[in-house]
């Protein structure tokens, strides 16, 4: 999948651990770890919306371990942190209508499971972290493109609990000395996300649907907009960001995205002109708490990170329906 490492640097003497690394974005950023040789790459993850299948092939190869454990344990979080240089901090419940049934279960997970990972990474050494965080931080601001320094009011606990994330890092780098370092995700698509549950993205869904040859749902118009984001993308942002030797501002954030954004009636058309089908989307009212337009202002993880996309939207799209093709657990229950 991968034709260049993102890191001029060898992995063979660095330990990674990767929270919700048996999750769509973890694994990836796992495989890539694996392909170039990282001497051990640990998962801590509780399977919460992860699979262990996203992990399987990686179960035989030597310094790669699974801890089935839960980021708002701190003992857990010990565990796992034991040994390790690097971390990579994926683990969260997503989806802004998941937070809006069950708000204090998105802030369990991603506000105290963050605090408890990085007390734990801070009493283990850990030379850096890199977390997720999200554009739903931007919440009501109506600017385009979205630039880090600006942000609006969130519209979601989920959004609340990535900002918070923000505020904790900060505080944490400030305070302890420590370096971690966030990234707002933009629309994350690629291999290995879930196209099944309430919960499920835009893309798998759409693709789940016309490969099924059924019509696709879009909540509302369909002329939002968003900056999806391949997740080939999104691996060479954290491999960078984690390797980056210029000095670390405090609690740094960065837009990880593509720069470009597509209405979904757009990625439908790109989705019908791909997969052969013509089959005319169903509309159904807009969800509370999404935000209307998506499009992020990447320059800064350019200048500061080295960040350059790679895989535009349909290289990407083409990717994933192929990986979705091959899917043979289209049909098993979400999370
Ligand atoms: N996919 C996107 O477009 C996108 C956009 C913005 C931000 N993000 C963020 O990126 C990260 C990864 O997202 P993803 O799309 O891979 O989602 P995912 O659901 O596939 O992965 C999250 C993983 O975290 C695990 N997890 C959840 N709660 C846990 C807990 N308490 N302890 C241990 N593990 C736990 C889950 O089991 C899962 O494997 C999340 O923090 C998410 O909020 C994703």
């Amino acid at each position: 999948m991968y034709e260049n490492p993102f890191h001029v640097g060898s992995f063979s003497e660095s330990a990674f651990l990767i929270t919700g690394g048996a999750g769509f974005i973890g694994s990836n950023i796992a495989e890539y770890l694996l392909r170039y040789k990282a001497k051990r790459v640990v998962v801590l993850d509780n399977l919460a919306t992860g699979f262990i299948e996203n992990i399987q092939p990686f179960l035989g190869i030597p310094g790669f371990e699974f801890i089935k454990g839960d980021i708002t344990s701190f003992e857990d979080c010990e565990k796992a942190c034991k040994g390790i240089d690097y971390i990579f901090h994926d683990a969260a419940l997503g989806s802004v209508p998941r937070s809006i049934e069950n708000p204090l279960a998105t802030h369990l997970a991603n506000e105290t499971g963050f605090i408890q990972l990085l007390l734990a990474a801070r009493n283990s050494k850990v030379k850096r972290v890199v977390y997720a965080s999200s554009s739903s931080v931007y919440g009501d601001s109506k600017e385009i493109p979205k630039v880090e320094e600006r942000i609006g009011k969130q519209l979601s606990p989920y959004a609340v609990s990535k900002r918070g994330n923000e505020l904790y890092a900060e505080i944490f780098a400030k305070t302890y000395g420590m370096e971690i370092t966030g990234l707002r995700y933009f629309n994350i698509f690629g291999p290995r996300q879930n196209p099944n549950g309430a919960y499920a993205a835009a893309i798998p869904l759409f693709m789940k649907a016309l490969l099924s040859h059924e019509a696709p749902l879009i909540l509302g118009d369909g002329n939002q907009t968003r900056d999806f984001t391949f997740i080939e993308n999104a691996v060479q942002a954290n491999i960078k960001a984690m390797f980056v030797s210029a000095p670390v501002i405090p609690g740094a954030v960065y837009n990880i995205a593509v720069g470009e954004r597509v209405s979904l009636n757009e990625l439908i058309g790109i989705l019908q002109k791909l997969t052969g089908t013509n089959l005319s989307p169903v509309h159904r009212p807009e969800r509370a708490g999404d935000v209307r337009d998506s499009l992020a202002d990447i320059r800064k993880a350019d200048r500061e990170l080295g960040y350059k996309p790679q895989i535009h939207m349909e290289e990407g799209l083409k990717r994933t329906l192929e990986w979705f093709r091959g899917y043979a657990a289209m049909n098993k229950p979400g999370k």
